[in-house]
């Protein structure tokens, strides 16, 4: 049966490529809602290392998912109704999560949810997976990418705003680390979807990437 056209944008690409700032200034642009699937399995590591469960314990993996309410709201998520915005962002969560979302369990519970919410169209999407998994559904399917140094520097820069000791180097490894990861998976790994378009961002600012995307979506969407 063919899959139900979606009025939706999907924007996937490797860690630190900016996605998910792009995406919401395109949801803004356009009146829609953004849908940040990372913070998903950010906050999925998160409620499974609070409630100690490890994944060789499948009762406690399935208590702690059946448990999972997250949330977003604005730019804010929620886990179980607490504001863990922050919480999700630390580099303990950064290391966990990997390994959480590399699990096939917690993706089909994940991917239920995502579905559910995006169905109704009118949603700016990113992740690793739109476009391939959660919604292989035609749609406006962007894969945005950009070298690994541009986006090593783009986020030393920002950590450094924020005050961070971190180095370059660090930066970049932790991004291959995850880069690695997230492409050699085997569930759900990051790659292009046969029909998405491809966006090399190297020499791009944020702006053209943002104004690029809801260009493409007004003649192509
Ligand atoms: O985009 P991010 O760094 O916040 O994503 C957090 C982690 O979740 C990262 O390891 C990739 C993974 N992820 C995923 O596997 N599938 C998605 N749709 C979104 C994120």
């Amino acid at each position: 049966m063919p899959l139900v056209p979606l009025s939706l944008i999907a924007l996937d690409g490797p860690s630190g490529v900016g996605k998910s700032t792009a995406a919401r200034r395109v949801a803004q642009q356009l009146d829609w809602q953004y849908l940040d699937t990372g913070a998903m399995y950010r906050a999925t590591a998160l409620a499974l290392h609070r409630a100690n469960v490890a994944f060789a314990d499948r009762e406690g993996l399935k208590r702690v998912l059946a448990s999972l309410r997250i949330e977003q709201r604005g730019t804010r998520s929620f886990l179980n109704g607490e504001d863990v915005s922050e919480a999700i962002r630390t580099p303990e969560v950064t290391q966990l999560v990997t390994p959480v979302s590399a699990d096939a369990r917690v993706r089909e519970v994940l991917v239920e949810q995502q579905r559910a919410i995006g169905a109704s169209g009118g949603w700016v999407v990113d992740g690793r997976d739109i476009g391939t998994v959660v919604f292989p559904n035609p749609c406006c399917k962007i894969f945005l990418t950009a070298s690994a140094e541009a986006r090593a520097q783009r986020r030393f820069l920002e950590m450094q705003t924020k005050g961070s000791t971190l180095t370059f180097d660090e930066i970049l490894t932790d991004q291959q680390r995850r880069d690695h990861a997230d492409s050699t998976r085997a569930v759900a790994p990051l790659k292009k979807a046969e029909d998405a378009v491809a966006l090399d961002s190297t020499s791009m600012t944020l702006d053209q990437v943002v104004a690029w995307i809801v260009e493409h979506h007004r003649r192509h969407g």
